[in-house]
């Protein structure tokens, strides 16, 4: 079948490295994809967004299944705009509908989904700008540190956690009244701070069944111990060594099933990848925050470990048939290390020249910013490369991981070496 994937980052290389080795898909293209996809995909220069363009191109090349990367999209209604539209109903797009992404899309709409539903998360209370006093008055019956959220998507950055309350109420008063994420912060939720150790979950659904994919822990920190500016990831390592069958369990049967039952309930309709972040709470998982997608790098740690056949797998998911395919884990660990420009998450440059790909031995090189320039690998972006390693256990894959990213350069090349350290 003719498959079209949205996005362009090391999420879509991993999940077009995957596509393409099922005997189903006979053609792939991605919008807008990168070098990396470019050397196993058709890339189109077509905005994920841009869903008038994108009927287009899908009724011109018959393009028989749509999988969506990014929230974006998602959060826009590209699920909907498919399913009312005469020319495009036929077409299976992977990914929740626009009432399902607002699980992303919305903080508050989070929180209201998971008390209704009975699912562990953090006490909370919204406000907007006609009530910014309550919420001054809120934050003071709380201890610190204080976790402020833009309701909206803000591209990673909405989330706040302050140690000062007098600090905590001047930014809640910028995101309510000056607008300091935008739109995004006209609403903010103010949520319990929960000291534990962060997980996260991944469920593919049809929106009846589901499968619970392999868990992964994140690198948010630019710096080593995590240290410095949030980033959207610095690295990854999956399965996490702390997640053992009693936390998996609790995590199944409070979370991920309730989950789905809750989507059930709502009449919410879902097909697509649920991203659950937990923090663990003296062995008790606690959900902080829902995504629409696949996290990024976890995905370049979690679907190489997929051994079915991801086609297949989306197949079902588009015929509410998923109960009925199996999923096949490779039990190794894998881990990623991402390559990013010196200076992300602030200013950085791009059009560096990438040296070393031919070199790598033992690894996956999966492309985040970079594009394909007169017959070069460029950067294109603050990620640029994940280096993806697989061993008996992480410590051997990191290994690998770091041995070939000794191969690699770029000018101001930046990563940490400290992935997986903490959990040793
Ligand atoms: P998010 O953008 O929702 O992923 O949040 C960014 C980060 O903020 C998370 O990865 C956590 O480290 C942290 N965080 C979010 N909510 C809480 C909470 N209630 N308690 C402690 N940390 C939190
Ligand atoms: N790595 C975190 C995310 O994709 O949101």
């Amino acid at each position: 079948m003719t498959i079209l994937l949205l996005g362009s980052g090391g999420r879509e290389h991993a999940l077009a490295y995957k596509l393409v080795q099922s005997s189903k898909c006979s053609s792939l293209y991605v919008a807008p994809g990168n070098a990396g996809t470019l050397a196993i995909a058709k890339n189109i220069a077509i905005n994920p967004t841009d869903f008038e363009a994108l009927k287009k191109f899908v009724i011109q090349e018959k393009v028989e299944m749509v999988i969506v990367g990014p929230e974006d999209p998602l959060v826009l209604g590209i699920f909907d705009f498919f399913k009312k539209n005469s020319e495009l109903n036929h077409i299976p797009v992977i990914g929740p509908s626009k009432m399902g992404a607002q699980l992303e899309g919305s903080k508050e709409f989070a929180k209201e989904f998971l008390v209704r539903h009975n699912i562990p998360t953090a006490a909370y209370d919204s406000f907007t700008s006609e009530t910014v006093e309550k919420g001054c008055l809120f934050l003071e019956t709380l201890q610190p540190p204080y976790v402020l959220k833009a309701d909206g998507l803000a591209a990673g950055k909405g989330v706040l956690i302050l140690h000062d309350l007098e600090e905590a109420q001047r930014e809640l008063r910028n995101m309510l009244i000056h607008a300091k994420f935008g739109t995004a912060s006209s609403k903010v939720v103010i949520e319990e701070f929960l000291d534990g150790i962060e997980l996260s979950c991944f469920v593919l659904t049809d929106g009846k069944n589901y499968k619970v994919l392999p868990t992964a822990k994140d690198y948010k920190r630019i710096g080593e111990g995590d240290t410095g500016l949030n980033t959207g990831g610095m690295g990854a390592v999956s399965p996490v060594p702390f997640a053992d069958a009693t936390l998996l369990e609790k995590i199944e049967t409070r979370i991920v099933k309730p989950t789905v039952q809750g989507l059930q309930k709502d009449t919410i309709e879902y097909k697509g990848f649920i991203f659950i972040g937990l923090i663990i709470v003296k062995g008790e998982p606690i959900v902080i925050e829902y995504n629409v997608r696949m996290g990024d790098p976890e995905t370049e740690v979690v679907i190489p470990r997929i051994q079915s056949d991801l086609v297949e797998l989306f197949q079902a998911v588009a015929n509410e048939k998923l109960n009925e395919v199996s999923l096949e884990i490779d039990n190794r660990s894998a881990t990623t290390v991402m390559l990013v420009s010196g200076g992300y998450p602030e200013e950085y440059e791009k059009g560096k020249e990438i040296f070393g790909l031919d070199k790598i031995e033992d690894s996956l090189v999966f492309h985040a910013g970079t594009k394909s320039e007169n017959g070069k690998v460029v950067t294109n972006g603050g990620r640029v490369l994940a280096i993806t390693s697989f061993g008996n256990d992480f410590q051997e894959a990191i290994k690998k991981s770091y041995q070939n990213i000794d191969k690699l350069h770029f000018d101001k090349m930046y990563f940490r070496k400290d992935i997986g350290l903490d959990l040793l």
